[in-house]
């Protein structure tokens, strides 16, 4: 309905007054929601692992190579008249890392020296260090931490070698820098006395340092990210992957098998996406990651598919399926056991719980294959073992979905197309129930280019899409964004819900992670029927109680370009006479996050109070809101 008014002769308005909407939330008659609802989904895509969350300062720390991308030297540099070479010493330190750096004897100091995975974050903290070295050797060996934009030495200390020939000796040593450094770009070095050194060099390798990790876990998080992670609420975590499960070449898919243990007995692996994956961050540190931010893990396992559309035939498939029974008694089985003693042996005795499996299947012509054996194998397999087991299908067009398995479904678009989705699972049924593991919106409306970062307009659009799947809770797993994290040095995939550099004052958190973090936070434990003056479109609504925090809930959005819309929430008798009103809505629809930038989301909570039973308040346009009541009888 259109509304005009004149003020005096100077104020002419002329406002387009959108009906209003009243909604009855009925305090009974819901469904039981999904415990998990909000996740993340996490892979090693382009340095989000290595150089990411995994807290390893020091790039490229052990020459790892392969056939496919071969060891390199890069980023490190000598020091001095260094003369450094790639190495495979005929006693290599490990047959996981054969290859190391030798550095030759010279005049004056010479070393090596490393930027970190661009750059390295200096603070007054201790940072914990660690190499392997060979070769005859009388004299000292200093690490250091230095300003490349001052030049100054931020922190140093020496450590008297015993380096011999033919013996490989491993040094801790502790790093504490005694103020800040201007920024992060500073490299860490280690620097020997050339004339010591033999006449076969001097060999390095398993170059390590870590700054505090998350929790003080050795070989640990970068606890800055896990505190923006645990922003998000996550109630599971999807990994290791995704592409980065499957690697692009046959036979680099992600051996589980290779990722655990002492680091010298981890050979990383060619990732996808170009560069070699240390696997420091391995199996083990995936668990430890969900019991650090109490997540349910969903483990994703290969199950026949390369990214380069090399399937593994049906006759040839059972000794991968035997390699992920294998990886399940190593998560789950008893220390008697062959995989549950190797657990016990790299030191975890006490197996994990794990309820979930999945993949990321329905991709580069695996749909047949997945359909025709592939999926069964697994599932007759896995269950035949854990019949309480829920396998999580990649694929919500499965031709004889088995047993209750869940469904997964995955989608990257642009905003109306998104809020399109808003009935998208309507139709589901509590018999197959659907994990979203991946969405995003990836493009503007008008275009197909790829965001750089998510924008206001498309997190609205997500608001729509998540209020659709908390509607159908009782048929849902839960929803985890895509990708979760980039590191800006080295994108492969944006836009990502986190994007960061080496200094954690610049990591950017998105529109969309604002978005997620409120919904997140916010859980219904039941989803409540709503009567309503008004259909859906353009504003978006679903309500339900919190048991455990005694609230009544209501989340909605707002998509529409032209009107704030008047709304008027009633929960019934039983709620308290107040009400908090959390409204997040952007001074631009098209404002992103950026790298330096300010945050762009405008969060307003204000406490409305009760009148005539209700609670009213404005919706502006392109905005989501979660309002909260407590309930008290
Ligand atoms: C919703 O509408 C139905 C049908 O008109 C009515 O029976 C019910 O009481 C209403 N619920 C609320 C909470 O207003
Ligand atoms: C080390 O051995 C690997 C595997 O045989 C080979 O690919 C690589 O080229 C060798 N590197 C050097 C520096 O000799
Ligand atoms: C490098 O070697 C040259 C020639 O041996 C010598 O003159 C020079 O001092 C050395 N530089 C350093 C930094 O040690
Ligand atoms: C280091 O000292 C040992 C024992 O004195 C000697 O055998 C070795 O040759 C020395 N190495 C170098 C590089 O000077
Ligand atoms: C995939 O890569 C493997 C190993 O390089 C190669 O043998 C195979 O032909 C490739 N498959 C396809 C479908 O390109
Ligand atoms: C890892 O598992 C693979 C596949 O089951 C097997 O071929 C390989 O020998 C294992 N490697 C190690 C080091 O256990
Ligand atoms: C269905 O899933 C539950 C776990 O959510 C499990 O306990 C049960 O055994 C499964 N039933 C079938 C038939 O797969
Ligand atoms: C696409 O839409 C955005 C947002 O509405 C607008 O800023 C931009 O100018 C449009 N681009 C084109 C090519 O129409
Ligand atoms: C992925 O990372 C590698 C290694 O850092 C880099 O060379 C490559 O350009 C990156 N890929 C993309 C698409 O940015
Ligand atoms: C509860 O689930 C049933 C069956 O899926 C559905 O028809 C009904 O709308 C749901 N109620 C709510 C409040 O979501
Ligand atoms: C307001 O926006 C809605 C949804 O975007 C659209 O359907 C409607 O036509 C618009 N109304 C006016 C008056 O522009
Ligand atoms: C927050 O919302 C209240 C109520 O709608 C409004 O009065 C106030 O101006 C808003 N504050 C900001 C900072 O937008």
């Amino acid at each position: 309905m259109w509304s005009t008014c004149f003020v005096g002769v100077f104020l002419i308005c002329l406002v387009n007054w959108t009906n209003a909407i009243s909604l009855s939330v009925s305090p009974t008659g819901g469904n039981a929601s999904s415990p998990y609802q909000y996740g993340i989904m996490f892979e090693d895509i382009n340095h989000s692992g290595d150089g990411g969350v995994y807290a390893e300062l020091i790039q490229n720390r052990a020459f790892q190579g392969s056939t496919l991308i071969p060891s390199t030297l890069s980023p490190w540099v000598g020091i001095g008249n260094a003369s450094l070479a790639l190495q495979n010493t005929s006693i290599p330190l490990s047959s996981s890392l054969p290859t190391s750096v030798n550095v030759a004897a010279g005049t004056g100091v010479v070393g090596i020296r490393n930027p970190g995975f661009w750059g390295i974050d200096v603070k007054v903290q201790t940072y914990q260090g660690s190499f392997w070295v060979m070769g005859s050797y009388n004299g000292t060996i200093t690490a250091s931490l230095e300003s490349t934009s001052s030049g100054e030495v931020l922190a140093s200390t020496t450590i008297k070698a015993h380096s011999k020939t033919g013996t490989w000796s491993e040094y801790h040593f502790s790093l504490v820098p005694t103020k800040d450094a201007p920024d992060s770009s500073n490299t860490f070095s280690l620097a020997v006395d050339g004339k010591g050194i033999g006449s076969a060099g001097l060999n390095f390798n398993l170059i390590s340092l870590f700054p505090p990790t998350y929790k003080n876990r050795p070989n640990g998080m970068r606890p800055d990210l896990m505190e923006v992670l645990k922003g998000l609420n996550p109630s599971f975590l999807r990994m290791p992957g995704g592409n980065n499960l499957e690697g692009r070449y046959p036979p680099y898919h992600w051996f589980w098998n290779l990722t655990i243990g002492p680091l010298k007995d981890r050979p990383g692996r060619p990732g996808p996406w170009g560069y070699a994956n240390t696997d420091g961050l391995g199996l083990v540190e995936y668990f430890q990651w969900c019991d650090d931010l109490e997540m349910e893990p969903i483990l994703a396992v290969f199950d026949g598919l390369y990214l380069n559309r090399t399937i593994i035939p049906e006759a040839d498939l059972a000794p991968y399926v035997q390699d992920t029974m294998n990886e399940l008694e190593f998560i789950m089985g008893s220390t008697d056991t062959v995989y549950g003693a190797l657990r016990a042996s790299v030191g975890y005795p006490k197996p994990w719980n794990l309820k979930y499996i999945g993949n990321e299947d329905n991709l580069e012509n695996g749909l047949s294959s997945y359909n025709s054996y592939r999926f069964a194998m697994y599932y007759d397999a896995i269950t035949a073992k854990y019949p309480d087991m829920n396998i999580i299908s990649s694929t919500d067009v499965l031709s004889t979905p088995l047993g209750n398995t869940t469904e997964d479904y995955h989608i990257y678009t642009n905003p109306p197309a998104l809020v399109q989705e808003f009935n998208y699972f309507d139709q589901r049924t509590a018999a197959h129930k659907t994990l979203v593991g991946e969405y995003a919106i990836t493009t503007a409306a008008n275009s197909t280019a790829r965001l750089k970062y998510p924008t206001w307009i498309g997190s609205v659009a997500e608001a729509v899409f998540l209020i659709g799947i908390e509607r159908n809770s009782e048929h849902m797993f839960g929803a985890s964004y895509a990708p979760l994290l980039e590191n800006l040095n080295s994108v492969q995939w944006s836009p990502d819900m986190i994007s960061f550099v080496a200094d954690p004052a610049k990591t950017v958190l998105s529109t969309s992670y604002h978005l997620t973090s409120l919904f997140s936070k916010t859980r219904f434990t039941t989803v409540l029927p709503v009567n309503s003056t008004a259909g859906f479109g353009p504003c978006y609504w679903v309500a339900g109680l919190n048991s455990d925090s005694g609230e009544y809930i209501l989340k909605a959005a707002n998509y529409a370009s032209n009107s704030s819309v008047p709304f008027t929430v009633n929960f019934g008798a039983g709620s308290d006479s107040t009400a908090t009103l959390t409204l997040l809505t952007a001074t631009d629809i098209n404002a992103q996050n950026v790298l330096g930038g300010t945050n762009q989301v405008i969060t307003n909570v204000t406490t409305l109070v009760k009148t005539s039973g209700a609670f009213s308040f404005d919706m502006p346009s392109y905005s989501a809101l979660v309002l909260t009541s407590k309930i008290v009888n």
